[in-house]
């Protein structure tokens, strides 16, 4: 069977010049690695105790519901501005490519929950520390981050010092 690795399509110059697009489509559209990038991704939460996934929209929610699922745990979506109807808090930040802003319901993690943030894909890391900041402002404790790929050369992970962090797939 092929390696999961070999599943992702890169896509150089996309959506800009210089960015090589790592396109998880093409993980989704095959049974076998759809399977394996979401049993990858779960198991490195074994033994780890969580009440909460949070994943950003979009593709964050690709991974994210299964595994909450899979665990029989809660699932809190992290949206682009304007999109959930209650109280929110938002947060700003920089992409590889432009910049963002992103909000959660205030109602969404109580204090002291364990949360695990799932995502597919690390490049400057500026997604999920807005994401940290969000959880730990309304109280929660960020105890995983999980991705399935990891653009190391972009150093995403410097943005997130002091965290458990993991990636199935590592592009240097
Ligand atoms: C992509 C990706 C991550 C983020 C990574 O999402 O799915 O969430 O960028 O970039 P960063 O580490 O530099 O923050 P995007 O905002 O493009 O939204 P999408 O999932 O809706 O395509
Ligand atoms: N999100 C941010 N940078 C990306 C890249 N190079 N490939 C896929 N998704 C991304």
């Amino acid at each position: 069977m092929k390696k999961l690795e070999e599943y992702v399509r890169s896509i150089p110059d996309f959506p800009e010049e210089g960015i090589v697009f790592r396109d998880v489509t093409s993980v989704l559209q095959d049974k076998d690695s759809l399977k394996m990038s979401i049993d990858q991704m779960q198991s490195l939460l074994d033994d780890v105790d969580i009440d909460v996934v949070v994943g950003p929209e979009s593709r964050g929610f690709i991974f994210g519901v299964p595994i909450a699922y899979n665990l029989n745990k809660a699932f809190v979506p992290v949206r682009k501005k304007g999109k959930l109807p209650c109280e929110t808090i938002e947060m700003e930040y920089a992409l590889e490519y432009g910049t963002a802003t992103i909000e959660m319901h205030k109602d969404a993690i109580k204090p002291g929950q364990r949360v695990a943030i799932i995502d597919d894909l690390i490049a400057t890391g500026g997604t999920i520390e807005a994401i940290t900041k969000l959880i730990e402002s309304l109280g929660g404790i960020v105890v995983k981050i999980i991705f399935l790929m990891e653009l190391e050369g972009l150093h995403g992970r410097d943005k997130l010092k002091g965290y458990d962090v993991e990636a199935v797939i590592k592009y240097e």
